[in-house]
């Protein structure tokens, strides 16, 4: 009996954990659609000398996560080689995104179309300070 409890008990906690994880990607693919998907298209390929693409961009599924905060909140123009090339436009910043609307939509982002990398938390958004 104990160890039914016990096993009923983790089978909820990760059942909640999965449905977090859901929810969360759900959020971020709404957010995408609305805010990112006009430049960074619905399959995350940009659009060539113009809209960098986020599918296979080593910086996406990369460690630096306070740069990826950074550029969601205030937006991006530094003109730097991303992957060898150079994107025109420049990027809107996003300040009333909520920081748990950012770690939304950089999962998304980070586990959409090829890329396969870490779930971004609300603390890890928290963090990074604003500017
Ligand atoms: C007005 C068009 C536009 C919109 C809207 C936009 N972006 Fe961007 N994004 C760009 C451009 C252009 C760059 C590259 C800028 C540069 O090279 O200076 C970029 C760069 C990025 C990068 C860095 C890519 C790398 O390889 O380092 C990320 C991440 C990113 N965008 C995510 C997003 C997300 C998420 C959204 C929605 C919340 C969004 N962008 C909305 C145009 C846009």
């Amino acid at each position: 009996m104990k160890y039914l409890i016990q096993c009923c008990f983790i089978g909820l906690l990760s059942f909640s954990a999965q449905k977090a994880t859901a929810q969360n990607m759900a959020n971020g693919k709404k957010i995408y659609e609305t805010r990112c998907l006009v430049c960074h298209q619905a399959d995350g390929g940009g659009v060539p000398n113009m809209n960098a693409p986020l599918d296979g961009a080593s910086n996406v599924v990369g460690n630096d996560i306070a740069r990826l905060v950074k550029i969601i909140r205030n937006g991006y123009n530094e003109r730097v080689a991303l992957d060898g090339y150079y994107y025109s436009n420049a990027m809107t910043a996003n300040p009333d995104l909520k920081d748990a609307d950012i770690a939304d939509v950089l999962s998304y982002i980070r586990n959409s179309w090829t890329n396969k990398a870490s779930k971004i938390t609300l603390a890890q958004v928290q963090k990074v300070k604003k500017k």
